[in-house]
């Protein structure tokens, strides 16, 4: 019987660009030949574009003038966080937690959100979101929303792991999960490649059409539908960050805006991390990768950076933005970035390069404030919002963030008992974090021996 696949349109129109990515042909399954071609049929159209985009060897430095952004508020507003404990508690404030990167960094098999951080229990990054939602909830007196990003590659085992674990102690119902998309990977000279002998190197699209992911899974209109208007947005990767910040809330409620920021002081240069500017009169993010050098060392007069105020990618969203964002033809600019990637070697392994060789598309999601008509920015103090985990040693690896998890259980643990902090190890159950009435009485001048301290 003739084998259609060979001489399909598409093994025709790519055999001749691109005969690397037939390198296995002869020995692939039916089912597999069809896979590459379905997969080169999808991306045909955006290859094109991805490639003409590869041929400018630098990440694209900004080239138009930028001024700090200079117009934040700061945190510790008493009134912005009772008005947001009360949205909270009406259930008109979701939360979207982004977790379909690679991690690549941190050198972790699987999900990112599995990694185990916490100083004494050693909860997971899901684990530590999940628990602070259900505080919040227990503090509000409502079930809240969490919606979960996940990617191709880790939407699987995200989704088990939450089953696995019971949800955290959350009801499957405030729980859903969406997946983002993908992008071809493409190698030094601009050309696709393959990651198995029959599937072409992909990557996660970045974080940005995640808002455009979760209107198309049709969580807008289900969150719309119950209530909810504002949308908090959080990383995985961060375990100080707050789900349900009722100051956040409350601000952006004031501010009437369609996004804020939350944000923090940077204090070292090279730190990575993307800071605000104000071009044009309009609020945007430089990220590290493409801010000139000589920007990002320069000096304000009174000594502090120039560019000062970090973005967090922690972001307050109305969802009526949202609304009228997500169903245009809005796209979002492509970065590019040198990264490391899964390939195939000459005899068909499957092999994971430990040193960048591809270029991999990302959209980045502070680069829907180009569509904003008004945005806020608070600055917070970084202990109590910001401890990144990107790498396995060093900077931002487990080592800072166990450092900063307990300076920050340090913080809540004198807030609410107004005694001083064990000077042993400890970590706080979720709940302190959102204490309840109840909580507040129990705990008020009472100290504890327990390294894990439960409500
Ligand atoms: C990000 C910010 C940067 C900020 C820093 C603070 C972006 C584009 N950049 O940089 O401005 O200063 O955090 O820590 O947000 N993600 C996805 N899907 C993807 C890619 C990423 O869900 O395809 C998620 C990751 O799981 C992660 C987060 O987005 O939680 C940040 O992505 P990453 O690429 O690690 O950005 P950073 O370089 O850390």
């Amino acid at each position: 019987m003739m084998n259609i696949i060979p001489h399909s349109e598409i093994y025709k129109k790519f055999i001749v660009q691109e005969p690397q990515l037939f390198r296995f042909w002869n020995i692939l399954t039916n089912e597999q030949k069809k896979e590459l071609c379905s997969q080169l049929s999808k991306n045909s159209t955006l290859l094109l574009s991805l490639q003409n985009e590869s041929r400018h060897n630098e990440p694209h430095a900004e080239e138009r003038k930028f001024e700090p952004f200079g117009e934040c508020a700061y945190s510790g507003n008493e009134e912005n966080r009772k008005l947001g404990k009360q949205l909270i508690a009406l259930g008109r404030v979701g939360c979207v937690l982004l977790a379909g990167g690679q991690g690549t960094r941190l050198q972790h098999k699987g999900p990112k959100g599995t990694f185990p951080v916490s100083l004494i229990k050693r909860k997971s990054l899901f684990q530590i979101c999940g628990e602070k939602v259900k505080a919040a909830g227990l503090q509000a007196g409502r079930p809240l929303q969490l919606a979960v990003m996940t990617s191709e590659d880790n939407d699987i085992m995200t989704r088990d792991f939450f089953h696995q674990n019971q949800f955290f102690g959350l009801s499957p119902s405030q729980v859903s999960f969406f997946v983002q998309g993908s992008l071809p990977l493409l190698d030094s000279a601009g050309k696709p490649f393959l990651q198995t002998p029959w599937q072409l190197a992909m990557g996660a699209d970045g974080n940005g059409n995640s808002l455009i992911y979760f209107a198309k899974a049709g969580l807008l209109k289900h969150w719309q539908t119950l209530g909810i208007e504002y949308m908090h947005v959080i990383l995985i990767d961060n375990p100080l960050a707050d789900p349900f910040d009722a100051e956040l809330a409350g601000y952006h409620h004031r501010q009437k805006v369609d996004i804020t920021l939350k944000c923090t002081e940077k204090v070292d240069p090279e730190e990575k991390v993307g800071v605000l500017v104000k071009q044009d009169g309009r609020c945007k993010v430089v990220e590290y990768s493409e801010m000139p050098t000589q920007e990002k060392y320069a000096l304000h007069p009174t000594g502090k950076l120039k560019h000062c105020t970090t973005n967090l990618s922690l972001f307050c969203f109305s969802l009526s933005f949202l609304d009228k964002i997500t169903w245009g033809p809005n796209q979002l600019p492509l970065h590019k970035a040198w990264k490391a990637a899964q390939y195939v070697d000459v005899d068909g392994n499957v092999c994971q390069s430990d040193k960048p060789m591809a270029w991999k598309f990302e959209t980045f999601i502070f680069d829907w404030l180009n569509y904003t008509e008004k945005v806020a920015a608070m600055i917070y103090p970084r202990s109590e919002c910001f401890a990144p985990l990107k790498n396995a040693k060093g900077n931002d690896s487990p080592e800072t963030v166990h450092h900063a998890i307990q300076e920050m259980d340090k913080i809540i643990f004198r807030e609410i008992t107004q005694l001083p902090p064990p000077n042993f190890p400890f970590e706080l159950a979720a709940d302190f974090y959102y204490p309840t009435e109840r909580l507040s009485a129990k705990w008020k001048n009472r100290q504890t021996d327990q390294n894990y301290v439960e409500s």
